[in-house]
């Protein structure tokens, strides 16, 4: 197709995540969160990964970049200005849990993370930037982590309704978009941004896993029936980090595998928090690795009642399947796993770039869910460079972008009902995976580097002026 159209209204914007760009992690009476442990640089990644982690901070050894990252907590203003002059319809955000109950556990909340939220979204405002909230990205208080065991715990859910609570009721006349939990699905893989722990030992990774996901969907429907009440005009999602599974071959072995690592990844959460029930498939899963959820009277109800009203989901790769494979076919940059896909060529970070999959994302989720979609994350990663004229010529990124959304295009073609695209990392900031910034995905460079140095300038790339005029035409000039 030549032109592509989307919506009237269509939510066009940027995403971002409070860890990630905020700083100030001390400021405002902030207490710690996890972001706040982990360190900086690609070890990170196999901390995330891997068993043991013990939620220290250690200076000596490691750096750690979040706690200044870049400084949105000081310099909102001048990047909100930016936003608006790209013309953004929404900015995706998220309240750092550690600003409103420093240690997740009190009673009443911290006036000055309040007061600050309410600062971002009266600037947001006034350009007309509706604020689309991610009520926990990554971000749960240290102290729950160490104290209560993070989402294994059932007392966090109370925490946590606490939280919704005050964030509703102090924001209901700010904020009409909220999303429950980041890439909750990213569970599976990182379960200490995701869950709050860190697994101990491998066998009991399926147990405790689910057990946490079972304490997280009941939060979300807790939050999800506390958003309607208190705002009325409101709408919550659910996110979830999706990546569709492709066999590797028509051996039906691998088609099989692949079908069931797609319900696993991909539709579990999603079904558990758009349908308000466990799917069928997960229970000869739960039998096969001998998990038993702890579940109290009332939380069936509870999810059925509690049902998201949209799908918001990142698109950043695909991932290609194989029932037997060796070590050396594994694809661990991939951050989801598979084995090489022989079509796709992969970012710098080893991330498979994969724009028809982001059509077979939309049309797998309408299909089987009938629920708008929101994308609310999808971006290159890339080093970028500064010319000698002082330009960031990032034609990579455009081109990412552009091939993303012509597929989106396609989709909503398809008959999909799409409500919006944020893009990720509209301003370059820090990255979650591997804690570098090196790891560019924004429209606006920042002068902030993984050796800490930097000034933080803000700069804007070509892209800028592309994902200007984007959003101008309504995405008919891509
Ligand atoms: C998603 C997360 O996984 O992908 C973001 O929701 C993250 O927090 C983004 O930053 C990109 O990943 P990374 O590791 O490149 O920052």
């Amino acid at each position: 197709m030549e032109k592509y159209q989307f919506q009237k209204g269509f939510l066009w914007g940027g995403a971002t995540a409070a860890n990630q760009i905020e700083g100030g992690f001390h400021e405002g009476n902030k207490g710690l969160n996890i972001a706040d442990v982990l360190p900086g640089g690609k070890g990170r990644l196999n901390i995330l990964q891997s068993p043991g982690f013990n939620f220290e901070i250690d200076e000596e050894t490691y750096s750690y970049p979040n706690h200044e990252a870049i400084d949105f907590y000081h310099r909102y203003k001048e990047d909100i200005a930016l936003f608006a002059e790209m013309g953004f319809k929404v900015f995706r955000m998220s309240i750092a849990w550690t600003r409103i109950f420093p240690n997740g556990d009190e009673l009443e909340p911290n006036e000055e993370g309040l007061a600050f939220y309410d600062r971002v979204f009266d600037e947001l405002r006034s350009f007309g930037i509706e604020p689309v909230v991610t009520i926990s990205h990554y971000e749960m208080p240290l102290n729950l982590v160490k104290e209560y065991g993070g989402w294994r715990n059932r007392k966090v859910v109370a925490f946590f309704e606490r939280y919704v609570h005050a964030i509703f009721n102090r924001f209901k006349n700010k904020v009409r978009y909220w999303m429950t939990f980041n890439e909750i699905n990213s569970g599976f893989i990182m379960p200490i941004q995701g869950l709050g722990f860190s697994i101990q030992k491998e066998e009991d990774k399926y147990q405790a896993t689910f057990q946490a996901f079972h304490h997280q969907f009941v939060a979300s429907s807790i939050a999800v029936k506390a958003c309607h009440e208190i705002i009325p005009n409101s709408q919550i999602g659910c996110m979830i980090l999706y990546a569709p599974v492709y066999p590797y071959d028509s051996n039906p072995e691998n088609v099989m595998y692949a079908l069931q690592e797609e319900r696993l990844f991909n539709n579990f959460c999603a079904d558990v928090q758009v349908r308000g029930e466990y799917p069928s498939f997960i229970h000869r899963y739960f039998k096969e690795h001998n998990i038993k959820l702890d579940i109290e009277d009332g939380d069936f109800e509870l999810l059925k009642e509690g049902t998201v009203d949209y799908i918001g989901f990142s698109y950043y790769m695909s991932r290609t399947e194989k029932k037997e494979k060796s070590e050396l076919e594994g694809m661990d940059e991939n951050l989801i796993g598979g084995v090489k896909n022989p079509f796709l060529k992969a970012s710098d970070w080893g991330w498979e770039i994969d724009p028809t999959g982001l059509r077979i994302s939309l049309n797998q989720l309408y299909d089987r869910y009938q629920k708008p979609l929101f994308v609310v994350e999808n971006g290159l990663g890339a080093k970028d460079t500064i010319e000698k004229d002082g330009s960031i010529q990032d034609d990579y990124r455009i081109d990412f972008l552009r091939n993303h959304i012509k597929a989106m295009g396609e989709a909503v073609a398809d008959g999909v009902e799409l409500m919006g695209y944020t893009s990720w990392g509209c301003i370059d900031l820090v990255s979650a995976s591997s804690g570098e910034f090196s790891k560019r995905y924004g429209f606006i460079y920042v002068d902030k580097h993984d050796d800490g140095s930097g000034t933080l300038e803000r700069k804007k790339k070509k892209s800028f002026f592309w994902y200007k005029d984007v959003i101008a035409t309504n995405g008919e000039k891509l």
